[in-house]
């Protein structure tokens, strides 16, 4: 794919960390923030062969691979200071990271080791990201843009996933309070919420193909004609993350195709 020309860059010198950076809504949002501009790209992940190559792709230099449990505090904070220590700022942070249980967990078969362990990865690993974030930001004097996908399931309640309909609802909740919050230090923070994205993270709770995941979905979208991508999601991320947004916080943006309405 091309590189947008000079002038249309949108992230022209800023450093941005991506959590959940080597797959999926992370990745490709991450090639978009490079693409427009940014110094650097920290991909920040579990998966450490697929972050790697992430990281390779978008250039040595302009990007790295760091392994960061979000689920582990100390790991987010030293992922976040390496970030500071080598490229000098932290100017964007995209909080990602996320998991669905393995079982549907509908409430009467909720069963509470997966729903701690996604607890622990989609709230309190976002929360951690979204501290640590902030604290490098307000240290380095920077009005700094923190963005966390939620999802539609943050509006609506749904016929399984329970412990992961909470964790989005509790997302919906950190970027409220955290933008209140961190207002007076001129750091906005807001959300995106996504409808269903044919990711590895779908493909694998509904057990098929990309496309037959995005035939499943199909019906719910009001609008016809297209179908969701992760590209789709990566440019309101940077709409979120750039100046184009400068007046814009505590704000959630749905990428859903009408679906919420
Ligand atoms: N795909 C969808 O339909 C959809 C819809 C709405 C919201 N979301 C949200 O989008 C985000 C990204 O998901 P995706 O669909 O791109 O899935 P994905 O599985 O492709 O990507 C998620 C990434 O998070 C990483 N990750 C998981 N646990 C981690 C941990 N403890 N520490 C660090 N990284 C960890 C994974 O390794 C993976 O690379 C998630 O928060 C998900 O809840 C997805």
């Amino acid at each position: 794919m091309a590189e947008p020309s000079l002038p249309t860059k949108k992230l022209e010198g800023k450093v941005a960390i991506v959590t959940g950076g080597a797959s999926g809504i992370g990745e490709a949002t991450a090639h978009l923030f490079a693409q427009h501009g940014a110094r650097a790209v920290v991909i920040a992940d579990i998966q450490d062969d697929k972050g790697r190559l992430v990281a390779e792709s978008i250039g040595q230099g302009r990007s790295a691979y760091v392994h960061c449990d979000v689920t582990d505090e100390g790991q987010v904070k030293s992922m976040v200071d390496r970030t500071v220590q080598t490229y000098g700022r932290l100017d964007v942070m995209f909080s990602n990271a996320g998991i669905v249980s393995r079982s549907e967990q509908t409430l009467l078969d909720l069963d509470f080791g997966q729903f701690d362990l996604l607890f622990a990865i989609n709230v309190r690993g976002m929360a951690a990201c979204v501290k640590e974030a902030a604290r490098a930001m307000v240290e380095g004097g920077l009005r700094g843009s923190i963005v966390c996908t939620a999802s539609v399931v943050a509006r609506k309640g749904g016929k399984r996933s329970t412990d992961y309909v909470m964790s989005k609802h509790a997302v919906a909740g950190l970027v409220r309070a955290a933008s209140q919050q961190l207002g007076e230090h001129g750091i906005r923070v807001n959300s995106v919420s996504p409808f269903a994205v044919a990711t590895p993270l779908n493909c694998q709770m509904l057990g098929m193909e990309a496309a037959e995941v995005e035939k499943v979905y199909e019906p719910y979208s009001h609008l016809k004609g297209v179908v969701l991508k992760v590209g789709h999601v990566a440019d309101a991320v940077l709409f979120l993350a750039s100046e184009d947004s400068a007046f814009i916080t505590g704000h959630d943006i749905a990428i859903d195709g009408g679906f919420l309405t």
